[in-house]
């Protein structure tokens, strides 16, 4: 490949520079993938309708939420380790989507801290939320997300367990391995150099940056990972978001939602805004594509919330999609950890270009000159 001319594109130089264990982990889903394979299908499968003749000489691809205006409506979802793919990824990413004029969102169990990314930007970035069982700990972590003045909060809620991975086992994560297992795993990481180097050498520290003081610097991604099966709390329930709410005085969005009851649930506890997603086919095996369930999502609780959605989001068409069924905006995880393996924070910045690309080109195509005119009509039945 000379030039990478899609996602799909930097998901292959995406493989070509991880270990095979950290690519796995970030390209795989739970069990035997079939709602990670869903999530890309259904998207796939929504055919767009070809208008012609509609003067499409002017194209405005930007959109405002929660007061905030976007170019693009796009935002980099929180990918927990997303610094173990690339040096200090969140802060190249964060940079990048000031570059293109998007929200970044960092996870609590990102490598870098909130207050590196905060540095590292001047536009405000988004912060990630799991309730972890030490509120103590919550409590300190809002405070700092406020201190830096994040733009909207995103708890995640669809994590209370972590999904099985059958990648993850397969290469050995958090198993102890025999002597050769071993060997041929190092094998696989000496067969990446640039990644050593990169981030095993220029992005330390390799811990939990948000987290400092309660995990201690973990040895491996596996090691990490135990760690956040025993801090998250699985008891968490509506209450929690009530409290949540009480201390939280930014934009709130509840992230993993797709059942249209726990959606009015959500808007009723005041939400700001929802994310329509099963967590990139990550958690439940089984569970049905995001795409699928945004139109009930939407009519349920549309015109009381703000309804985002994620998972196999790829390309400028797929945006064009989700947003005909109703979203207001997509998060792209993935997508944007491929580019940043890739090729750094260029490499996002290129992701998100050639996505953007794709957008105009899909709405002049459907003679859709400005995002409020995409919607079901532009779905072909
Ligand atoms: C964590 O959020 C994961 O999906 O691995």
């Amino acid at each position: 490949m000379l030039a990478p001319a899609s996602v799909s594109d930097y998901r292959e130089l995406a493989k070509r520079r991880l270990p095979q264990l950290m690519f796995d982990y970030l390209d795989g889903g739970a069990f035997e993938e079939a709602t990670l394979q869903a999530n890309r299908l259904d998207l796939q499968k929504l055919s767009l309708k070809q208008k012609v003749l509609r003067d499409v000489s002017s194209l405005d691809t930007s959109v405002t939420l929660f007061g905030q205006k976007m170019e693009l409506p796009l935002i980099l979802a929180p990918v927990g380790f997303a610094g173990m793919m690339a040096r200090r990824a969140e802060v190249q990413a964060a940079k990048a989507a000031q570059t293109v004029g998007i929200p970044f969102t960092l996870s609590t169990v990102g490598i870098c801290p909130i207050e590196e990314v905060r540095r590292a930007v001047t536009t405000p970035f988004w912060f990630q939320l799991y309730m972890m069982r030490d509120r103590g700990v919550v409590r300190e972590i809002l405070s700092r997300a406020q201190a830096a003045q994040c733009g909207a909060l995103v708890f995640t809620v669809d994590l209370p367990v972590l999904g099985t991975r059958y990648r993850d086992i397969r290469n050995g994560m958090g198993v102890k391995l025999p002597l050769f297992s071993r060997l041929r795993m190092a094998a696989n990481f000496a067969s990446r150099p640039s990644w050593i180097y990169d981030v095993g050498v220029k992005g330390q520290p390799l811990t939990f940056g948000n987290l400092a003081g309660v995990v201690q610097d973990a040895k491996s991604l596996g090691a990490l990972l135990h760690w956040t099966t025993t801090a998250l709390d699985p008891s968490v329930t509506w209450k929690d978001l009530e409290w949540i709410r009480s201390i939280w005085k930014g934009p709130l969005i509840l992230k993993g939602v797709l059942d249209a009851d726990d959606a009015k649930e959500a808007a009723a506890t005041g939400a700001d805004g929802l994310v329509v997603s099963n967590h990139g086919g990550r958690q439940l095996d089984a569970a049905r594509s995001s795409i699928s369930m945004l139109p009930r999502i939407v009519d349920a609780v549309g015109d009381r919330t703000v309804v985002l959605m994620d998972g196999g989001i790829r390309s400028g068409q797929d945006v064009t999609r989700a947003l005909a069924l109703g979203a207001r905006a997509c998060l792209i995880g993935r997508a944007w950890v491929y580019g940043v393996a890739a090729k750094g924070e260029a490499g996002v910045v290129s992701v998100l270009e050639t996505m953007k690309r794709e957008l105009r080109t899909s709405m002049a195509l459907i003679g859709a000159s400005r995002i409020g005119d995409i919607n079901r009509a532009v779905i072909e039945s």
